[in-house]
């Protein structure tokens, strides 16, 4: 034969069509559709058993119309119809980057997931679960996916359910919690990086084809470099009040991977998930293994509406006593350091009372004898208090606490580990780290191995003995300080296990302390916001942004924060830090769960008298900022000032924080910022409030509609020697 005749009976084979148009020759068979109260999820099974998710967007009227949607799109070639894939499997036919990836017990790396069967339940309390069951064609490999749709906060929340039944061990070498699938002319992402100090800077981009990665491999304090919260603009024009916007991130403390691939179809999948970074898990036969959940929610009114999705469904189903009370404090670390002792708490305590605060928090040094906790170089670990600054033990504390009337609460920081503790001495088997090599700290401590039960035990000990011997305890400050490094468990057969068992492992020790003290309110702290995530928010009542308390810093942290958590869930301190006056800093702490950290003598009289004054205004206005719903009107980022406001379910109240966040003498607010969110209908009564004794307001005798509110707007006149205004509305009878 000739070659010219070897290639006219190959060319049917270049040519032939078929294999580009499988994606149109696919034939559904089932649309499983998720619906929230604006929002729909639909997911289609072919014919061929494959799943894909095909929509998610606005709720259509006729839902018999989804089947319809895959129709209108007639975009580049799918070569294996796997691009829309509900949870791209590989080592097959996917070669995208994949939701799973495997070796199986025989060192195969195949897997091809078909579907089973679905159920869709639909409870009385507005949420709709549906589990896909999934199975590979060839090992009996198996895969649920779950989506789980909160009608009222059009919230989705997505995880895996992993198991088998091979002979062995079976490696899961990447295993997403989701998978998704976006249509749109663009992707915008914005995303979060940081240090200590210096969280949530927030960063804009455009999406090219190719792989953007959010990760983190911190193994603790994950969100110190990173966060795994988002936003996705789909549309040009994404702003507070108009585009489709996706917000989400992956409810888990650990490590971290959200891959961002636009494909060939110009399409976005996301990938969310637990980072696969030195985490190929061995998941033994018959045993499941349950992802953490991916959260998102999508608003076609702009990224504002978003925000409240999270909010409330975050107040509802995530913080602990998301919709209850907070208790206001004076917190000690940054008036004292290491250097206390009891008479000094004691006149810290009658400083909470005199402040009109509820609770007087004692932050790091308590603790060590035969080495005293008296810098950050030792003493983790060992829980019992200092003889020589407590020599009445934590007992007299509480004592005189109920004898002020003030609460009391208490610092820890049970994860960790000093090189130099009784601790450490005893167990160092349970500390993370690689016995060959040399030790490597980050701020002078190490990591206890959490994977280790035996070191769970411990923790929960450490804070339930704590709490039994001082029953009147009321609050908590969790603390995490470190990263891990020279990841290394003794406890552990795989060390590929270990990151994924760490995180698991917190979880068992909050899940059984929160068995036996459900309400008990705690912060979760990581040396700043090193540590602010949904899974471990489901644990705590509130988190701690940043050590930096510059209330300039504050305001854009806080502002971006709000995208995604409550502002019920931020505790904001009062510091010496920075050099505005103290009304500044009252007015943004006030914009969640106010705190101080001063010095009382430290401030001239007619300052704690204004402190104390805005204590008894934080009460009035605290039920808004807590319960009520966040409108953002100015981002400081795109202009010269942060304007946002918090109203009530009934719109009856809203309380307005402005700060001119631009340094010059001359700069004013000309225009009035248009409001959000208000009852046209009802007259509001205007009140600036937090006002310094000589302060002119310029709101006197002002009553305004909400129509006029939100059509023309009010001007808080921010201006050189006005830098901070807070406006009360009350809707006039
Ligand atoms: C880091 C925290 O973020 C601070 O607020 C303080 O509690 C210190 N740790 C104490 O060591």
């Amino acid at each position: 034969m000739t070659k010219f005749m070897l290639l006219f009976l190959l060319l049917p084979i270049f040519f032939d069509s078929s294999a580009q148009q499988t994606q149109l020759q696919l034939k559904t068979t089932k649309n499983i559709i998720l619906e929230t109260a604006d929002i729909a999820l639909v997911l289609n099974v072919e014919e061929n058993k494959d799943v894909n998710m095909v929509y998610l967007g606005n709720k259509l009227s006729k839902s018999d119309e989804y089947t319809q949607v895959t129709k209108q799109y007639k975009q580049a070639n799918d070569y294996t119809s796997m691009y829309q894939s509900a949870y791209a499997a590989s080592g097959t036919r996917s070669l995208l980057e994949p939701a799973i990836s495997v070796e199986h017990a025989d060192g195969n790396q195949s897997l091809d997931l078909k579907y089973i069967d679905h159920k869709n339940d639909i409870s009385t309390a507005g949420k709709q679960h549906v589990t896909i069951f999934m199975k590979d064609e060839v090992y009996p490999f198996y895969v649920e996916l779950h989506y789980q749709a909160n009608y009222q906060d059009n919230i989705f929340e997505q995880w895996t359910v992993i198991r088998h039944e091979e002979k062995k061990n079976v490696k899961l070498t990447k295993f997403a919690s989701a998978n998704l699938n976006l249509k749109s002319d663009d992707f915008y992402l914005r995303s979060y990086h940081g240090d200590w100090i210096a969280e949530m800077q927030p960063e804009t981009e455009r999406l090219t084809h190719g792989i953007k990665t959010l990760d983190s491999k911190l193994g603790t304090r994950t969100n110190l470099l990173m966060s795994s919260y988002f936003a996705i603009g789909m549309d040009k024009t994404w702003n507070e009040t108009q585009g489709t916007v996706l917000l989400g991130g992956l409810d888990w403390s650990g490590n971290f991977r959200i891959d961002f691939e636009k494909d060939p179809q110009d399409n976005l999948r996301v990938i969310a998930g637990i980072n696969n970074y030195a985490s190929h898990y061995a998941l033994k036969p018959k045993t499941a293994f349950t992802t953490p959940k991916f959260t998102y929610t999508l608003s076609t009114k702009g990224i504002g509406e978003g925000s409240r999705n999270f909010h409330r469904w975050a107040k509802n189903n995530r913080l602990v006593d998301g919709n209850g009370e907070r208790l206001t404090l004076l917190n000690n670390w940054e008036s004292t350091y290491f250097d206390f002792d009891e008479k000094k708490i004691f006149h810290l305590l009658e400083n909470t009372k005199k402040l009109g605060v509820d609770l007087f928090l004692l932050d790091d040094g308590w603790f060590g004898n035969k080495y005293p906790r008296n810098a950050d170089t030792s003493a983790l670990g060992d829980w019992n208090e200092n003889k020589k600054k407590l020599p009445n033990g934590i007992a007299s504390i509480t004592k005189e606490a109920d004898k002020v009337g003030v609460k009391f609460g208490i610092w820890v920081e049970p994860e960790m580990i000093s090189p130099k503790s009784e601790l450490y001495e005893k167990k160092p088997n349970w500390v993370v780290k690689q016995t060959n090599r040399p030790e490597y700290y980050f701020r002078n401590q190490l990591v206890l191995d959490l994977s280790n039960p035996e070191v769970q035990d411990f923790v929960f000990n450490t804070l339930d003995q704590l709490l039994q011997k001082n029953p009147s305890l009321a609050y908590i400050k969790w603390d995490c300080n470190a990263v891990i490094y020279n990841a290394y468990s003794s406890f552990q057969s795989d060390q590929n296990n270990f990151y994924v068992d760490y995180t698991l492992g917190l979880y068992k020790i909050l899940e059984r302390f929160r068995a036996k003290y459900p309400k008990l309110p705690m912060m979760l702290c990581s040396g700043g916001g090193g540590r602010i995530d949904y899974g471990a928010l489901n644990y705590f009542s509130e988190y701690w942004p940043s050590d930096n308390t510059d209330p300039y810093d504050r305001i854009f942290m806080q502002y971006e924060n709000s995208l995604f958590f409550p502002a019920i869930g931020s505790a904001n301190h009062v510091t010496t830090f920075g050099k505005q006056d103290l009304k500044f800093k009252i007015d943004v702490a006030m914009m969640g769960k106010m705190g101080f950290d001063l010095n009382l003598e430290e401030l001239r009289p007619e300052e704690l008298s204004f402190a104390q004054k805005a204590v008894k205004t934080y009460d009035n206005i605290k039920d808004i900022v807590w319960h009520g719903d966040l409108y953002r009107f100015s981002n400081p980022r795109e202009n010269n000032y942060a304007s946002l406001a918090y109203i009530n379910s009934d719109k009856s109240k809203a309380v307005m924080f402005n700060y001119l966040t631009f340094y010059n003498h001359v700069f004013k607010t000309t225009k009035p910022i248009k409001w959000q969110g208000l009852d046209p209908n009802k007259s509001y009564k205007v009140q600036e409030i937090n006002l310094n004794k000589d302060d002119k307001t310029i709101a006197e005798n002002l009553i305004l509609s909400g129509d006029f509110l939100m059509n023309i707007g009010l001007n808080p006149v921010l201006e050189n020697n006005r830098r901070s205004v807070v406006i009360l509305l009350t809707a006039t009878p």
